[in-house]
């Protein structure tokens, strides 16, 4: 089946969702200009994550995270592309009731998507390891412009860390409950731009399987999980999801 035929095709079970929930990785990402992790130039092929994105390496050399986040200045400084404002757009016309993403720069909320569940944290709000003091990103954003790394305005601790999920540390198990929730009452999950290999977060395509839901790929080239979706296409998520959505309104209009 060509693609065309795949996006006419993932376009009507879309268009016939009753509770669509979309699941999306760092490839929607990756037209905004922030690498992925894997794949082609993936970054893990040229950081160690334990080194840059573990919390023991964090709690070693703080610095070595810092440096890793300045290289991707994109994620700090980065703007939705038109993969997110598809989904934005399937949320407003009532089919897409939650975004679930292991990103953490806030594109799918800046894209206008309300409900939106950050699996993995987001850089927005940091703490002080040491005092546990609280800041916000615009507290240390002309540092970031700097590529300076932050110190903590009251204890002077150069373990200053953003509320992401670095390897090593627990999922924020609210927002993992509600996302399994999510999960279970999709009729139509869609997921964007993922490998599928990291957990619990790539449990949830099986979860939302094994309860029913129609499943659809869109993602740069095949994943580990391939098996369970009923619609694959391959390719670039910023050229897919636009088209699908042509296709949703199309089909929304005529009926
Ligand atoms: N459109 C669609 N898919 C794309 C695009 C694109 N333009 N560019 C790349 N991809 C695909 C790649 O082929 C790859 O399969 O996106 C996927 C991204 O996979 P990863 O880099 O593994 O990202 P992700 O699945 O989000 O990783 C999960 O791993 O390192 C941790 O915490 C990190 O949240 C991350 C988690
Ligand atoms: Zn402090």
């Amino acid at each position: 089946m060509i693609e065309r035929d795949r996006i006419e095709e993932a376009g009507w079970i879309i268009a016939n969702a009753k509770y669509g929930v979309v699941f999306t990785g760092a490839g929607i990402s990756a037209e905004s200009g922030i690498p992925t992790f894997r794949g082609e130039d993936g970054l893990w092929k040229k950081y160690d994550p334990e080194e840059v994105a573990s919390i023991w390496g964090f709690r070693r050399n703080p610095r070595a995270f810092w440096e890793f986040s300045f290289e991707l200045r994109n994620k700090l400084f980065a703007e939705p592309n038109p993969a997110h404002y598809a989904i934005a757009e399937l949320e407003r016309m009532g089919i897409v009731k939650a975004v679930i993403t292991q990103n953490v720069d806030t594109l799918h909320q800046r894209a206008g998507s309300r409900r939106v569940l950050e699996l993995h944290g987001s850089m927005t709000k940091l703490d002080c390891l040491d005092c546990r003091k609280e800041y916000d990103w615009s507290d240390f954003v002309e540092n970031f412009e700097r590529r300076e790394v932050p110190r903590c305005k009251a204890c002077g601790s150069w373990y200053v860390k953003p509320r992401v999920v670095l390897f090593g540390e627990p999922l924020p198990m609210d927002v993992l409950e509600q996302a399994v929730e999510e999960a279970r009452s999709a009729d139509v999950f869609i997921v964007v731009g993922s490998s599928l290999v990291v957990y619990p977060a790539a449990e949830l395509p099986y979860i939302a399987k094994s309860c029913g839901a129609k499943m659809i790929l869109v993602n740069a080239e095949p994943t580990v999980a391939d098996h369970i979706f009923d619609v694959r296409i391959y390719g670039r998520a910023g050229e897919i999801l636009p088209r699908i959505v042509e296709v949703v309104k199309s089909l929304k209009q005529n009926s």
